[in-house]
């Protein structure tokens, strides 16, 4: 990851390959950016009246080899309005920014806190909110997946950021810097964890790496980790799970990582992830146009283990449970078929009718075993229908549950960190829709009943216990969610939603 320190520093007499500079949307330069201008004989004010730069959200104009400043060179980019500045806004135009600086091969950039966007408007906790922001923005933005390219090949990647240096206006912002810099660090790492683990493909990130992974994460922080195996999961009977992973050779496994940061006794929150490693849709088998991408069907459980991360290194006072129900899902001589019939651990039985809803009957198992640690609430992630492209794009993921409150408190840090969630019904027909003939329960529904992401949460529905319980359905943004901070492919999504939310719940 780029490293990012600070340096308060005058504007004009700061030294870098470039100093970028936020500006928010006006008809002329004013403040820091006007003594900029003045100093460079009015060039700004000039690509102002040519309209070449307003200040617009992330429009930039890089200024190539200027003399007057210490700077070698100088770029701009625009934040909008400063009356509807938002951190969202600042973490987009940081992204920007530092993109076209990596794109223009400056190694070491710095970006300058301007009184206009971040001093006068931004009082109090505000303005380490924003800095957070810029951090962020930058680190979420340059993330690059390397791993399998030769060594030879690696010699011509192109040339890559290095450290980014924040400029506020006067020291006093020093120890709100120093703060912002580090949080904000810590939920990049976390969230390019989660990336790292998408990126892999399938014969990497099987369910055993996704196990080592995790334990290797808990031995570095004040995380605990276990891990079940087959074995112990035919003794608690785990039919589900195990039904999924019978026609692959990799042993499936069940990832529990425990954090507690306040007493024990206090009821946690439990986080169940989807993690089929590789999704060929099993016996049903899926068209092979695309197949490679469902090597993304263990998002949710790298954004469980990448969450898990964040709260125990940002040390927040809560208890939280990550489970992650690992396994892939091949078509084989020993691959469950359509028609049978599985005993999850709940003890109730499903028939499968598609061995491609198998996140569901891995998630059966998995919201199961979260009773045991009478949870206050349940939340699972998992790329588990289709269906919810079709509803919300790659622009939302869809949540389903069984309590508002929860619901509510979800959207509102789905609005904040801009990884929007929309709500799809749980109505009791879908439930009805899930009984089946012969057993409990049916893996899908009859032709023609629809709503193919309501269903899947009404089925989970079953297992998730009696207290509060959202299912969140991230087929659509774990992948090609294209944002200035958000690169081609793995997109992390949930991390950062799930950090606001946990920071935030009021009970
Ligand atoms: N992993 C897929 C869902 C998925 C689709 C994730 C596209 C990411 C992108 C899931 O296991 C699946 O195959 N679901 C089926 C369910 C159906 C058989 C009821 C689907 O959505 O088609
Ligand atoms: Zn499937
Ligand atoms: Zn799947």
């Amino acid at each position: 990851m780029i490293k990012i320190n600070q340096k308060s520093d005058n504007p004009l007499s700061h030294k870098t390959e470039c100093l970028i500079l936020p500006c928010p949307e006006e008809r002329k330069p004013s403040g820091t950016l006007k003594i900029i201008d003045e100093a460079l004989n009015g060039a700004i004010s000039g690509a102002f009246k040519n309209k070449r730069f307003e200040g617009k959200p992330n429009q930039t104009l890089l200024f190539n080899g200027i003399g007057s400043l210490k700077a070698d060179n100088l770029l701009l980019v625009g934040v909008g309005k400063t009356k509807d500045l938002t951190t969202e806004i600042i973490c987009k135009a940081s992204a920007s920014a530092s993109k076209l600086a990596e794109g223009s091969n400056f190694k070491f950039v710095s970006i300058y806190l301007n009184d206009s966007c971040f001093d006068k408007i931004a009082k109090g906790p505000r303005y380490g909110e924003l800095a957070a922001a810029v951090a962020e923005g930058a680190g979420l933005a340059l993330y690059h997946f390397d791993d399998y390219k030769s060594l030879n090949e690696k010699d011509s990647l192109p040339s890559r950021l290095q450290n980014l240096t924040l400029v506020p206006t006067t020291r006093t912002r020093q120890a709100a810097l120093t703060k912002a810099i580090a949080r904000a660090q810590k939920i990049v790492e976390a969230v390019h964890s989660a990336r790292d683990l998408v990126s892999h493909p399938g014969n990497t990130a099987t369910p055993t790496y996704l196990a080592n992974y995790a334990k290797k994460m808990a031995r570095k922080s004040k995380v605990t980790c276990k891990v079940l195996g087959k074995k112990e999961m035919e003794k608690l009977g785990m039919g589900a799970l195990l039904g999924v992973s019978r026609g692959s050779h990799e042993p499936p496994a069940l990832i529990v990582l425990e954090y507690f940061g306040a007493a024990k006794n206090k009821a946690p929150t439990v986080i169940v992830g989807k993690g089929v490693t590789f999704d060929t849709g099993g016996i049903s088998l899926k068209p092979g146009a695309s197949m490679d991408e469902m090597k993304m069907d263990m998002s949710g459980a790298a954004a469980t283990i990448g969450t898990l991360q964040a709260i125990a290194n940002l040390k927040l006072k809560i208890n939280v449970i990550g489970i992650v129900a690992a396994a892939e899902n091949m078509p084989d001589g020993l691959a469950i078929k359509p028609g049978d019939i599985l005993k999850s651990m709940s003890g109730k039985t499903i028939e499968v009718l598609n061995t491609d809803a198998e996140g569901r009957l891995v998630l059966a198992d998995a919201l199961t075993y979260a009773q045991r640690y009478k949870p206050k609430e349940v939340i699972d992630l998992a790329t588990l229908t289709g269906a919810v492209l079709m509803a919300l794009g790659h622009q939302a993921a869809a949540v389903i549950g069984t309590n508002s409150s929860m619901i509510k408190q979800l959207q509102e840090s789905g609005i904040a960190t801009d990884e929007r969630v929309w709500e799809l019904p749980l109505w009791e027909e879908f439930e009805k829709a899930t009984k089946s003939d012969i057993a409990d329960l049916k893996n899908i529904a009859s032709p023609g009943v629809g709503a193919g992401s309501s269903m899947g949460a009404a089925f989970l529905k079953a297992f998730a216990g009696e207290q509060p319980w959202t299912h969140i359905d991230i087929a659509g943004t774990a992948w090609g969610y294209d944002k200035p901070y958000i690169p081609k492919g793995p997109s992390g999504y949930g991390v950062r939603l799930l950090i606001h939310y946990l920071e935030n719940r009021k009970p």
